[in-house]
């Protein structure tokens, strides 16, 4: 949580320290966002922090699966993410648990963002991998981040995933799946009309391929 107009009248965020975020730059790369210094917990509140969002994350998940059936729900999981400095201290532990806990729902796939893309929409060099969380779960295990047409076959060939997202790839291209059939030049994205309000322009205006390509 980084701003006070969530929280109840006005006051400052919770967090495990009393610094603000450090990360002062937008997702565009351009403006610089400001983040208030929050209420640093007491330690014995932390747990409590902790429970409440375990919880409702449950009741989340049990709900959507009870109205509309398991096999119909889907989660997306980022374990090893660091947006905003909310990097988990063991993401590997976190994602094998959530992994294996999953599967007595029996939801119908577990999506997760490779340990690479610690930051948003940039890869890193890790030795971390998502072999064991696709071990442990029993539906259908989805990957993405920074996947290309080549790679994403890669991940799939070695059966470490059984499907690959792409993101900026399909946000630029709104005929990826074709142009991946025939092997296509893609349309190139532009970060700074990532999460844009505009209606239009960012979201639906990149270019399908011409028919005779
Ligand atoms: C404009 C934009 C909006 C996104 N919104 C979300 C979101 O709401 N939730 C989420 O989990 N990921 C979101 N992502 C991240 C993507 O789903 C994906 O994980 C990320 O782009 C990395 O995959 P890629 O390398 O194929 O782009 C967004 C990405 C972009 C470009």
């Amino acid at each position: 949580m980084e701003t006070n107009c969530y929280q109840p009248n006005g006051q400052p965020p919770i967090s495990c320290t009393d610094k603000p975020i450090t990360a002062q730059i937008q997702i565009d790369g351009t403006s610089a966002a400001e983040y208030p210094p929050p209420r640093r917990l007491r330690t014995d509140e932390i747990s409590q922090v902790v429970n409440d969002f375990r919880i409702a994350a449950k009741n989340a998940i049990e709900a959507v699966a009870d109205e509309i059936g398991a096999e119909k729900v889907g989660i997306r999981l980022s374990p090893y993410a660091d947006y905003n400095d909310s990097g988990d201290s063991n993401p590997e532990a976190l994602g094998l648990y959530m992994a294996e806990s999953l599967n007595k729902y029996g939801i119908l796939y577990c999506h997760v963002i490779e340990p690479r893309m610690v930051t948003q929409f940039e890869k890193h060099e890790t030795i971390c991998s998502l072999l064991p969380m696709r071990k442990a779960f029993k539906g259908t295990f989805i990957v993405a981040g920074g996947y290309n047409r080549e790679e994403g076959n890669v991940v799939i060939a070695s059966g470490s995933a059984d499907l690959v997202a792409f993101g900026r790839l399909f946000l630029a291209n709104p005929d990826l799946p074709w142009r991946f059939e025939i092997n296509a030049k893609l349309n190139k994205y532009d970060r700074n009309s990532f999460y844009t309000h505009d209606p239009v322009v960012g979201y639906t205006d990149y270019p399908f391929l011409e028919p005779d390509t």
